[in-house]
């Protein structure tokens, strides 16, 4: 497995590719990885005939306060999975040699990155934007996975590699979860043990939801009953329980359409996100 530090090299080693015809999987990640991670590696191997992930906790995506500082970081035993798995190459630059001195490009997605999420993490997905640009300009994969865990994520990743016409295929990754159904996550680490009981409450209140609102009842209503009950299962905020249309993440209100419903709550320090697709009803 080579592991490259600098642009110079990976350009290097992408032209190598280029020429023995590689067919090239990229699986972008902050490292800490798991198993939701393993799994993007995996399908990415099934999509390529070389994966390269990229390990790169992404200043700009963090606000300040946020945990950026404290993120899990853990490169060697990254590495030592990621060579188990098979892995080609990994790219694991310094922040100054993703942001040289100087850097003011910013990519950002309106619309799709300003509700949710955007409206919790101002900023947020114009940081993930601005990198995932980075990345996909500098790997040029003929395929990138993205997990479905951050679904409005993986929207705007679509959206920013349909609009600015990058000659690549995204794929979704499904969530992959905990026996008791919590979403895995490298920020599950800061749990503590009470708060890791409470957490699988996220899957269990947002998948009734989710039940409910496929069988008729009103969405808007079931959102903020469901928002209570995280409040009553332990967590001590909740920034949002929402029916949202899978595509555009505007309310749910066609019902022809797929339904998704999303949500974040904090347990502690901790903050977690999950969604789950509306169900289709037996026909
Ligand atoms: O999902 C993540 O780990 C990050 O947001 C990503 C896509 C690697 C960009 O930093």
């Amino acid at each position: 497995m080579i592991v490259i530090r600098s642009i110079a090299h990976l350009r290097e080693q992408r032209e190598a590719w280029r020429k023995a015809g590689e067919m090239v999987g990229l699986v972008p990640t902050m490292g800490a990885l798991h198993t939701g991670h393993l799994s993007l590696v995996e399908r990415a191997q099934a999509y390529s005939t070389l994966t390269l992930v990229t390990l790169f906790v992404n200043p700009t995506q963090f606000a300040p306060g946020e945990d950026f500082d404290r993120y899990p970081r853990d490169e060697a035993g990254d590495l030592a999975k990621l060579e188990a798995a098979g892995v080609a190459a990994v790219f694991a630059p310094e922040v100054a040699e993703m942001y040289p001195g100087g850097s003011l490009t910013r990519v950002s997605v309106p619309q799709l990155g300003d509700v949710l999420e955007g409206e919790f993490r101002p900023g947020f997905f114009t940081g993930v934007a601005t990198v995932v640009a980075k990345l996909l300009i500098l790997v040029q994969p003929d395929v990138a996975l993205f997990g479905e865990k951050d679904y409005q994520q993986l929207l705007v990743i679509r959206r920013l590699a349909a609009d600015l016409h990058l000659p690549l295929t995204i794929e979704a990754g499904r969530t992959i979860r905990e026996p008791d159904g919590l979403a895995l996550s490298s920020r599950n680490a800061y749990l503590s043990a009470d708060e890791r009981r409470i957490a699988p409450s996220l899957y269990r209140v947002i998948s009734r939801l989710a039940a409910d609102v496929a069988a008729g009842a009103d969405s808007a209503q079931r959102a903020e009953a469901a928002m209570a009950d995280l409040t009553a299962a332990g967590f001590s905020r909740v920034d949002y329980v929402s029916v949202r249309d899978g595509e555009t993440l505007q309310p749910w209100t066609d019902r022809r359409r797929r339904g998704r419903v999303l949500a974040a709550a904090w347990l502690g320090r901790t903050r977690l996100i999950d969604n789950v697709p509306v169900p289709d009803l037996p026909a």
